[in-house]
């Protein structure tokens, strides 16, 4: 797990863009796995002016979402699929078919789940991951006590989950209560992680999550036996880690070593 501490929430949207955009130029066909909530907005913000300025193109991409709320369609203005086509698709040159979320209000969840997982593999596997992380140690909507090794299935909320997300609603409004969600075992598949973590509201789960131990009380803990995982934090979410200071010190090393490969 390569962990980067940058100083503000902008930097570490600018970091992880450089990740997505260096992908891109490599393999403009790349599958990405995406992610909602407040933290990937910036980054989305920052792919979207580089598109818009033709540095990089979405029209080979193909996406798969996390996850979903049960029960909402997907004109919901609360839906996971309504996010990103407002915050990200709307605005970049991304064939939407090729864009997938999973279906909240399928008849069938369980097969819905099935035939997400095997839209992944016919793809050819996610090659970046993109990940939030819960004040819990979620990553999708995979609450403690997930099974580590779990594929995409429903999911039941925590409370703490939904209070988090009730901001997101309006008063009065049901607030579902189930997901569908990309299992841990399904998100340890993808060949890169980016996560991206913001504030001191998040600062336990980011220590939970790197110093461990392994554990499904920290789902995202599981992302310590993944070969390619970078975490991208501020200071705030980096102030609960017993060292900081050593993940600086190695990220120096980290850039004087790429400088020299480029040179
Ligand atoms: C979103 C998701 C969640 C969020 C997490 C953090 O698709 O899967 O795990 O990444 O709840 O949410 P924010 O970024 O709103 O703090």
């Amino acid at each position: 797990m390569k962990v980067v501490i940058q100083d503000d929430a902008d930097a570490v949207a600018a970091y992880g863009a450089e990740i997505f955009r260096e992908q891109l130029q490599k393999k403009p066909a790349s599958v990405f796995g995406l992610a909602t909530g407040s933290t990937p907005l910036r980054l989305y913000q920052q792919l979207i002016q580089s598109n818009q300025q033709g540095d990089i193109s979405f029209a080979r991409v193909r996406s798969f979402n996390l996850d979903e709320y049960m029960d909402l369609p997907p004109d919901h203005p609360q839906s996971y699929r309504h996010f990103m086509d407002r915050e990200f698709f709307d605005h970049i040159d991304i064939d939407r078919d090729n864009t997938q979320v999973p279906p909240g209000n399928a008849d069938n969840p369980m097969i819905a789940c099935r035939n997400y997982e095997r839209a992944i593999q016919d793809a050819g596997g996610i090659d970046i991951q993109l990940l939030g992380i819960g004040r819990n140690g979620h990553i999708g909507f995979n609450e403690p006590t997930s099974c580590l090794a779990s594929r995409t299935r429903v999911k039941t909320l925590t409370r703490e989950t939904i209070e988090d997300n009730a901001r997101f609603f309006s008063d009065g409004e049901t607030q579902p209560q189930l997901s569908i969600t990309m299992g841990i075992g399904t998100i340890m598949e993808a060949r890169l992680i980016v996560l991206l973590a913001t504030g001191e509201g998040k600062a336990n789960a980011v220590k939970a999550m790197v110093e461990g131990p392994m554990s499904a009380w920290c789902p995202a803990s599981a992302l310590q036996m993944h070969p390619a995982t970078v975490v991208i934090v501020d200071e705030a979410a980096a102030s609960g880690l017993t060292d900081p200071g050593f993940f600086k010190h190695i990220e120096q090393h980290n850039q004087a070593l790429l400088a020299r490969i480029k040179a």
